[in-house]
């Protein structure tokens, strides 16, 4: 068993270089083919501590499509607006399915099992464009504030080859319409969904976005109180259970952390009162996670000796 270590005595380099032989065993994702395009040799990783340091490996400072990671950030900003109304229209449980399922919905009568599968994510977006005026501007201001910079932003290309594949996602949210569980138009709202999903960031900015998740709800690098310290607490649940979809369980059984995926091969990880994490390796799993990336956290929690179980 290893010793425990602080989070600034981590040797990330060397973790990397455990995980690069997974490289090439995984698959880039490439049903959106804007994704497709990105080199699988890429392997990063950023811890942000309580304190705002930062410590970073390998390709941290190179921006990446953060997708789903998005879902945790929109979702930040309808809980601080709609409260535990929230859960009236999108519900709190795993899913045990894949992100993309269609099944649940249809058996649920259009309550999405989880703000982070995809139908769920959608549904957040709907009540956001309710709301809000601009919920695009909205995210980025949320991102600048996160992460003390104004140079986050979406890429277009990205967004619209999303869009040009997006009957899935459009079959859920029509179906939530079906079940009168979707309050705008079903396009509007996707395209909320899209600019979210390419944000690019770097495993650096995503470490300091998500600090707040570690800090109970306050960002350690610009100070502002982002949610309560009781949200913050309800936030970490929902990555714990739901954050890697079908694979939560194997993710909290080798990670033991509350997490989020995206299937631009990043991973953000949080270590309550500690730090925020993140991982980023493109190639992905069956599941659709970061292979390397979740082994690299694995490895991580283990010389940290570090588990919320
Ligand atoms: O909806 C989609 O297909 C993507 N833009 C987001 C999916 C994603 O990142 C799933 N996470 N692993």
């Amino acid at each position: 068993m290893s010793q425990c270590l602080d989070c600034h005595e981590l040797d990330l380099d060397a973790i990397l270089e455990q995980v690069r032989p997974l490289l090439g065993k995984g698959a880039v994702a490439d049903y959106i083919p804007a994704l497709a395009k990105v080199s699988g040799n890429k392997l990063g990783m950023a811890i942000c501590d309580i304190h705002g340091n930062i410590y970073s490996a390998g390709d941290a400072n190179e921006a990446f499509s953060i997708q789903s990671i998005s879902k945790v950030l929109n979702l930040t900003l309808a809980f601080n607006i709609y409260g535990e109304a929230l859960w009236e229209k999108v519900g709190r449980e795993p899913s045990g399915q894949a992100f993309n399922s269609l099944i649940q919905l249809e058996l649920e009568k259009g309550i999405p099992r989880n703000p982070f599968i995809n139908a769920g994510a959608i549904k957040v977006c709907d009540l956001l464009t309710t709301r809000l005026s601009a919920p695009k501007q909205r995210l980025k201001e949320l991102l600048w504030d996160l992460c003390g910079t104004k140079s986050i932003s979406s890429n277009r290309i990205v967004a619209k080859s999303e869009r040009e594949f997006s009957d899935r996602n459009a079959a859920m949210a029509h179906l939530m319409k079906s079940f009168n569980n979707f309050e705008n138009d079903v396009q509007q709202v996707l395209k909320v969904y899209f600019h979210a999903c390419a944000v690019e960031m770097s495993c650096i900015e995503l470490a300091k976005a998500f600090s707040f998740l570690a800090n109970q709800g306050k960002s350690a690098i610009t100070q502002s109180q982002v949610v309560s310290s009781r949200q913050s607490k309800q936030l970490n649940a929902l990555l714990a259970t739901c954050g890697l979809y079908d694979q939560a369980g194997d993710f909290a059984y080798r990670v033991g952390l509350p997490g989020k995926s995206g299937v631009g091969g990043g991973i953000v990880a949080i270590v309550p009162g500690e730090c925020s994490v993140c991982v980023w390796s493109p190639e992905l799993n069956h599941f659709g996670n970061s292979l390397a990336g979740s082994e690299a956290l694995s490895i991580f929690t283990s010389e940290l000796g570090r588990s919320i179980f």
